[in-house]
C-alpha cells in the first residue's frame, strides 16, 4: 500500500519567516526515505484553528498519513496536542508512549514532550516534537506501526 503523507511544520516564528523551517524538510527527506508519498506541505502557525484546518484539508486531500512537527512542549503557544485532540476521533496512546520512553534515552527533555498520534476523519496525525532531530528520531521509534496503522484509519483490508 502506497501511504500518502502530509507535513505540516507548527512554528510561529517558521511561518512569520523569522528563520528558515528545517522540521518539514528533515521529516520530508526521513518520509521519503520510507517509500512514502509526499502529497501536501504547510508552514503554519501555533494557532488551533489553523492547524485544524490544515489537518482536515490535508485528510479531505487524501493524505493517508499527516506528520506534524512543533507545539509538543510546554511554551505558552505550545497547542499542538489541544488542537488535535479538538478534532480526533481517537487517540492512539502507545505512539506517544513509545516516543517518549525511546527519546528519554537520548535526552531527559524528552519527558517534556506531548507528542501523540490520534485518528481524524480517515488520517492517522502524529504530532512531533519542534526540533528537526528530535520529529526523525520520534517518527524512526514508530515507523514500524505505521502502514498498519494508515491501513486501518484509512478501513483498508489488513493481514490482521
Ligand atoms: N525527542 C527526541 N527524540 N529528541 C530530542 O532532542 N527534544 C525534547 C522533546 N523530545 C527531543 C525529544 C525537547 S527539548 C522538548 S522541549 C520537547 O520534545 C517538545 O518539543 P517542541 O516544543 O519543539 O515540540
Amino acid at each position: 500500500m502506497q501511504i500518502v503523507c502530509g507535513i505540516v511544520t507548527i512554528s510561529d516564528r517558521a511561518s512569520a519567516g523569522d528563520y528558515k523551517d528545517l522540521g518539514g524538510p528533515a521529516l520530508k527527506e526521513a518520509a521519503q526515505q520510507n517509500g512514502w508519498q509526499i502529497l501536501c506541505e504547510a508552514v503554519i502557525p501555533d494557532e488551533s484553528t489553523e492547524i485544524q484546518d490544515t489537518v482536515r484539508s490535508f485528510s479531505k486531500q487524501g493524505c493517508g498519513l499527516i506528520l506534524t512537527t512543533g507545539g509538543t512542549g510546554i511554551g505558552p503557544r505550545d497547542i499542538t496536542p489541544e488542537a488535535i485532540r479538538g478534532i480526533m476521533r481517537v487517540e492512539l496512546p502507545g505512539f506517544g508512549e513509545i516516543m517518549r520512553a525511546e527519546s528519554m534515552k537520548i535526552t531527559p527533555n524528552a519527558i517534556l514532550s506531548r507528542n501523540l498520534a490520534a485518528v481524524v476523519d480517515d488520517s492517522l496525525v502524529i504530532a512531533l516534537p519542534g526540533k528537526p532531530s528530535g520529529a526523525v528520531e520520534c517518527l524512526g521509534f514508530i515507523t514500524g506501526a505505521v502502514p498498519h496503522a494508515v491501513a486501518v484509519a484509512q478501513h483498508q483490508p489488513t493481514s490482521c
